[in-house]
């Protein structure tokens, strides 16, 4: 729809949700791909062509980086920009400063991509980029803050919407552990060296390392899930109640969680109890949060069979489930005694990240996309049927492979003989593990096969559209917090 500037203020900001959004497809693509050759190259060592760029070691953090920040992240800003509009009736505050994020976030990528496949890096997992771009991320982080809280206070409704809690708090922590864990000493341009020594740097390290899946991978989808899955489901969530006890109790559990990736180090005992307890409490909210999201499809459930945007979408809480379950039973000792240095946590990891994340990625992409530009739907339906069923059988075949492999190397490297020696040499097991690698190659082609698919559906969706920026009403009907009915 044309619109004069005029009446610019009267409409909701779509503009940046498109650019978000259509990044995500982007960022989806090169991330995977850059983990289908990841995968391979451990099959293969031989495929980093002998180019220091592309050794297994510079690249994985470009994977981990690309999936988690870029795929991710465009994704979480276009939910959440899109989500806070629509629930406040409201147009985004500070459509320049906006404007801004977006082009920063950009940019702060594209560094990415330059400064890891050439070393640059600080070595701390999840918090690689140096120092000069983790000032940039954090320019960018307060002008997002200012744009979501400023559209908050500026909102139509009185209340606030549950998955404005969640994206509220995604956006403070970050804040909070990325401005923490970064603070460095520069020695030159491109290297730095972390204010913390020893074991307190590890104690950071992870404290933000959880938290980063904790709220980047965790509680901002879920913020995503409480307002995308009640309106393609167009049912009410199951429990507006449970919403905000979800809310309360997953903020405050996870924060203490972080020591469980270091049991067995040379923290202090207590503080690795204190996180393995904490990881148990954990699945309480967690489960807690994935039976209000399943129960919200009670009366709709017959919708599954022909609607494959809800079927992403009950799949990835179903995911959701398994991973924090296993993750709480990863965190106690004994378990972790077993599974820790192994396949067994790539595949948990994984889990998460493509069951989880990018499953409920795609449904909100799915049911986004053809709104941005003013179409009813995708352009093909039957495709993303498709796309569900290769990703579904990608994931399996990822994340078993990995338990498998995972289980196999722990008892490998426990076991002994009478004597004490060890049964097996390392190289035995990695040996072993080849099969394994292989069943994760194919699964991890089938889930980037799936990324081009959606690719190709969404570019036949917007080719030819004109984006439409639609007016805000004028009569706010009374907003019904669980049904999302004005929204
Ligand atoms: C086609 C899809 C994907 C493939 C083939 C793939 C492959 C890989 C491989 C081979 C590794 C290294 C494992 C190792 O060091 O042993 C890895 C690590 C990782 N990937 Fe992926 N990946 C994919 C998608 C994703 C997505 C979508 C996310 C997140 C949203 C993700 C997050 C991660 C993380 C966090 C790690 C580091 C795990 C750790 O350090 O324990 N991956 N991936
Ligand atoms: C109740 C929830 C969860 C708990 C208690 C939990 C617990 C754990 C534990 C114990 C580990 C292994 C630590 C180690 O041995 O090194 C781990 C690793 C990991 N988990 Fe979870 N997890 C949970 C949910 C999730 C979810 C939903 C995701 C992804 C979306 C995820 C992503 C990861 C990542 C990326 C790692 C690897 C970190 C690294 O070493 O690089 N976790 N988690």
């Amino acid at each position: 729809m044309a619109r004069s500037p005029a009446a610019a203020a009267d409409t909701f900001n779509y503009t940046v949700v498109r650019q978000f959004a259509i990044m995500t497809v982007v960022w989806g693509i090169v991330g995977m791909l850059v983990g289908v050759v990841i995968a391979a190259q451990l099959l293969w060592p031989q495929l980093n062509l002998d180019i220091p760029w592309l050794t297994y070691g510079r690249l994985r953090p470009l994977h981990t980086n690309a999936v988690i920040f870029a795929f991710g992240g465009s994704a979480l800003f276009a939910a959440s920009y899109y989500v806070v509009q629509r629930t406040c009736q409201a147009r985004l505050f500070c459509g320049k400063l906006a404007a801004f994020t977006f082009w920063g976030w950009q940019t702060v990528i594209l560094a990415a991509a330059i400064t890891l496949p050439l070393g640059i890096t600080t070595s701390k997992e999840y918090a690689e980029l140096e120092w000069p771009i983790d000032i940039l991320i954090t320019l960018i982080w307060v002008a997002y803050a200012i744009v979501f809280f400023g559209t908050i206070v500026k909102r139509r409704s009185k209340h606030i919407y549950v998955a404005n809690w969640f994206f509220g708090s995604y956006i403070l922590t970050i804040a909070i552990l990325h401005i923490v864990n970064n603070i460095e000493i520069p020695v030159s341009f491109w290297k730095s060296y972390s204010a913390y020594a020893g074991v307190q740097d590890a104690m950071v390290q992870w404290w933000y390392g959880h938290n980063a899946v904790g709220f980047f991978l965790t509680t901002s989808f879920l913020g995503m899930m409480y307002y995308f899955i009640p309106k393609q489901a167009e049912r009410p969530i199951y429990s507006y109640r449970l919403s905000i006890v979800h809310f309360w109790a997953l903020a405050f559990t996870y924060m203490w969680a972080g020591p469980h990736h270091l049991l067995y180090t040379s923290l202090p005992d207590w503080t690795q109890s204190l996180g393995m307890v904490f990881s148990l409490i954990l699945l309480a909210p967690s489960w807690g949060g994935m039976i209000n999201g399943i129960m919200t499809l009670s009366g709709a459930w017959h919708k599954l069979r022909t609607d494959p945007i809800l079927k992403f979408m009950v799949v990835s809480l179903s995911f959701y489930g398994m991973s924090t379950f296993e993750g709480s039973m990863m965190s106690i000792r004994t378990v972790n005694a077993l599974s820790h240095y192994t396949d067994w946590t790539i595949g948990h990891v994984h889990s998460g990240a493509l069951g989880w994340v990018a499953m409920i990625t795609f449904g909100m992409l799915y049911y986004l996309i053809p709104r941005l530009w003013g179409r009813e739907k995708m352009y093909s339906t039957r495709l993303i049927e498709v796309h569900f069923w290769i990703a579904t059988i990608g994931v399996v075949l990822y994340i078993a492979s990995m338990w498998i492999a995972g289980v196999m190397q722990g008892l490998m490297w426990r076991a002994t003989e009478a004597d004490g020696s060890l049964t097996y040499s390392f190289v035995e097991s990695v040996k072993s593990t080849f099969p394994f690698y292989a069943i994760r190659l194919m699964g991890g082609l089938l889930y980037l096969s799936g990324m081009l698919l959606m690719a190709y559906n969404v570019f036949k969706t917007v080719i030819g559209q004109t984006p439409v920026n639609p007016v805000i009403p004028e009569d706010l009907p009374v907003p019904s917090t669980a049904t999302l009915a004005h929204a």
